[in-house]
């Protein structure tokens, strides 16, 4: 056997197995409107995207430090200042090859054996796989849709044991769009503040995308007394649409960065100086390009979860953030579609709408999470219009 044991202990990515299979029944000539993929659908914004020709022309085209360019990590302290009044010095800031490889960093740099890692439910797909990779213990915590899939306090605190060593939050939520206000993050701090050996690893990832006013908070904003052993991650793929730059950041405790960076230096060493410079000024420049993609996405929550709402078989709760909203298909379970499946659960569902009405989502197991499924609403607001009236059709012709 040529492949390592640890790989026995994670998945392929299910959101980019759909999306790839999506793909694939696309070339083959099928009529396929893809909701899977968890990407902005519009362009970088000009002015970052001239930043980057600029620093090729310029020739910043070599190695930087493995932690990022002073000046990104500038920008980034700046960021943390002016969005949520952080206080993170340069040292105390790692970019890495985005959000996902900050992750990655961090708990390859702290779990052993044993270590348990709490992950509120539904989550990333990718949480879990990374925490058993690092040979962590994801201990998986569901949170209720009538709670607004949001942490209830107690259940975080009755899931702490003396194994635990990382408490994992992502507000706002892929797959959900939940996000947590300040007042929200107030009780889930007080129990953190009683258990001081467990870290904190907040993703937000989100944070500029939510909607109606809603102000997000983050853990450390909320608690200062928790910065010492908190990593806030953020990122500039979701917010500038910049998902193929791969650029990512926290800020973290020195000595916690230090051993991020010292990791990252046998891996990827520093990721691209070209995108480096473009986050320079995603972050510095003119911020008016979020506020015109936040308009339309808020459009389009709202279109899908009156679409959804009004389709027989499911009930679609209105997320604050992100660009996903995550139905609950229980009236459908036990059901026959129109082509012949038996829905027993969201995986069936998923399946039997992609192959019946071409429409690509993801299934609620793939976030930890059944009886529901991800539709991500980063797609244009006609193939939205069209997908919806495709899901309603499905759920209309089974019986
Ligand atoms: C919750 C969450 N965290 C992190 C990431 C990773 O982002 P990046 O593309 O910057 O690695 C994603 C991407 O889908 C995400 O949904």
């Amino acid at each position: 056997m040529l492949t390592a044991e640890r790989l026995t202990r994670i998945s392929p990515s299910q959101t980019i197995a759909i999306s790839t299979k999506a793909r694939a029944l696309k070339a083959a000539g099928r009529d396929i409107v893809s909701l899977s993929a968890g990407e902005p659908d519009f362009d970088t914004p000009e002015n970052i995207k001239q930043a980057a020709i600029r620093a090729i022309e310029g020739g910043e085209t070599k190695y930087t430090d493995v932690a990022g360019t002073l000046a990104l990590r500038r920008a980034i302290a700046e960021k943390f200042r002016r969005d949520s009044g952080l206080a993170y010095a340069p040292e105390e800031i790692i970019v890495s090859t985005g959000g996902k490889q900050v992750i990655y960093n961090a708990m390859m740099a702290t779990l052993n054996v044993g270590d348990e890692v709490i992950i509120p439910s539904p989550c990333w797909v990718s949480y879990p796989d990374i925490v058993a990779l690092a040979d962590g213990t994801p201990v998986i915590v569901p949170c209720g849709q009538n709670n607004g899939f949001k942490l209830r306090a107690e259940d975080l605190e009755a899931a702490i044991t003396p194994r635990t060593k990382w408490f994992m939050l992502n507000s706002p939520n892929n797959p959900t769009g939940a996000a947590y206000s300040a007042e929200e993050l107030r009780p889930i701090c007080d129990v953190l503040l009683r258990h001081p050996d467990v870290w904190v690893f907040t993703d937000d990832i989100y944070e500029k995308l939510t909607y109606d006013g809603f102000k997000p908070a983050t853990v450390v904003e909320v608690e200062p007394a928790l910065r010492d052993r908190t990593v806030t991650m953020n990122g500039c793929s979701k917010a500038y649409a910049m998902t193929g730059w791969r650029i990512g950041f926290a800020g973290a405790p020195t000595t916690l960065i230090k051993a991020m960076d010292k990791l990252q230096s046998q891996s990827t060493s520093n990721t691209s100086s070209i995108g480096q410079a473009a986050a320079v000024e995603a972050l510095n420049g003119p911020q008016d390009s979020i506020e015109v993609m936040r308009g339309v996405y808020r459009e389009r929550r709202d279109l899908v979860v009156a679409a959804l709402n009004a389709t027989p078989g499911l009930t679609c709760h209105k997320p604050e953030g992100a660009f996903y909203v995550f139905p609950g298909l229980h009236g459908c379970i036990g059901k026959t579609s129109a082509g012949g499946t038996l829905i027993k659960d969201d995986e069936a569902f998923v399946v039997a709408l992609l192959d019946e009405q071409g429409v690509a989502t993801v299934h609620g197991s793939a976030f930890m999470y059944p009886g529901h499924f991800r539709i991500s609403y980063a797609t244009g607001t006609e193939s939205l219009r069209d997908a919806c009236a495709r899901i309603k059709l499905f759920c209309e012709g089974m019986r």
